[in-house]
């Protein structure tokens, strides 16, 4: 659904755009609960530094939140914050309830920004194919962001868990 807005991209392209936006928000809000998930539950040796960490990634996920959300809206659309909508369409896998240590919690968060990274990347490449580039410069600057958290995270990982090179 999309309300009338005098923006001048037609209909079709902002509801196919809004439908894109509201999948990422999905993303975006399940990976604000994750990392608050890991916050709190996060135990051993380096638990404060990873309680911290993790606090920082989550106010910069709730940053791209609201600039999803506010996108759908400028388009006309109904950005749809709802859980209920949020557990039926995110595309992140449910975090693991037994991740106890620091390895453990940066692998699961890990994992979920590489996911959300994903799908930010390839609609950069839809909504510039749509002629919406100010959606695709939004998903652009919001991946190249993940990019940047997930290279935070891996980079605890490796100190927790001894790291590994790439072949
Ligand atoms: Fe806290």
């Amino acid at each position: 659904m999309t309300y009338t807005t005098r923006i001048d991209l037609p209909p079709m392209v902002r509801q196919q755009i809004v439908k894109l936006l509201q999948q990422r928000l999905n993303d975006a809000i399940d990976l604000e609960a994750q990392l608050k998930h890991a916050h709190w539950n996060v135990k051993g040796p380096q638990f404060f530094q990873l309680h911290q960490l993790f606090d920082a990634l989550h106010d910069d996920i709730e940053g791209a939140v609201d600039l999803i959300a506010e996108r759908i809206t400028a388009l006309g659309g109904m950005a749809d914050g709802r859980l209920s909508s949020v557990v039926k369409g995110t595309s992140l896998a449910s975090y693991p309830l037994g991740a106890r240590g620091g390895a453990a919690h940066l692998d699961a968060i890990a994992s979920a920004l590489s996911r959300f990274g994903v799908g930010m990347r390839q609609d950069t490449e839809v909504a510039s194919h749509l002629g919406d580039t100010g959606t695709s410069d939004l998903f652009t600057q919001l991946s190249r962001e993940t990019d940047k958290l997930l290279w935070l995270t891996e980079a605890t990982l490796d100190e927790a868990d001894g790291g590994e090179v790439d072949a």
